[in-house]
């Protein structure tokens, strides 16, 4: 293996997510370099069509609360549709061993669904990272515009990754898609999903667990 593939290899099998953050700060300059370096994502014709708002500081506390707010006060809204009906049997039992993984480290059964709903509802508090990047879509996005922000958002997190910053990315923050706008002072653009980050709490069990990929040849075939 070259030293590029084995530098590659370090890095994305470095990414996890992760859920326990300390409350230290990302420098300024390494907030400039990982953004600049994230933006070297690729996109159709290049028309790199993502909009990132970094939030920080006080905003970042207000946003924290506001988010928590809204859903105690059930106020959802989503850009992008959801239903469970998005997902195929087989994904739902990835998506359930997962579940399974997590809500276990975490001491939390199968049947408790509570806790997993107190645990998710306080993870909006971006599981206490100094900092979140919202990534939104322009108004006008389907999926074809949704995969290039999808492709800037795992050169995000390689690029945080490099520099030794952790991060989570969170669908879950989408579904307040009008209490971000309100709290950053933006009108436009469709809220794709949040990337939590900063540095890593390594003693909590959370950030321990390993999450398994599917066997290659169940997700990939080579045509000759
Ligand atoms: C688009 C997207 C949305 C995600 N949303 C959440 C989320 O809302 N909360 C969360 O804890 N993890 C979320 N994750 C993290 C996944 O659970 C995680 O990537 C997956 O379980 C694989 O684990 P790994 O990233 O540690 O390899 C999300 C990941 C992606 C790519």
């Amino acid at each position: 293996m070259s030293d590029l593939a084995g530098y590659a290899a370090q890095l994305i099998r470095g990414r996890r997510a992760t859920r326990a953050f300390r409350p230290t700060p990302v420098p300024e300059t390494t907030l400039h370099d990982v953004f600049s370096l994230a933006a070297a994502a690729p996109s159709n014709s290049n028309a790199q069509p993502w909009q990132v708002e970094v939030v920080s500081g006080a905003r970042r506390d207000a946003l924290a609360d506001a988010l928590v707010a809204a859903h105690r006060a059930g106020r959802t809204s989503v850009d992008f549709p959801y239903s469970e009906d998005i997902y195929a049997p087989v994904h739902q039992r990835r998506r359930a061993a997962f579940g399974a993984t997590l809500y276990g480290a975490l001491g939390i059964g199968p049947d408790e669904r509570d806790k997993r709903a107190a645990y998710d509802a306080e993870s909006l508090r971006f599981y206490g990272a100094p900092h979140v990047a919202m990534l939104f879509a322009p108004d006008t996005a389907e999926a074809r515009l949704a995969a290039d922000v999808g492709m800037y958002g795992q050169t995000l997190l390689l690029a945080l990754t490099a520099h030794g910053v952790a991060s989570c990315p969170q669908g879950l923050l989408s579904f307040y898609a009008d209490t971000v706008r309100e709290v950053l002072g933006i009108s436009g653009g469709k809220l794709l999903f949040g990337i939590s980050f900063g540095y890593a709490d390594t003693e909590a069990p959370v950030n321990a667990i390993t999450v398994e990929r599917e066997n290659l040849s169940v997700t990939t075939r080579f045509h000759r």
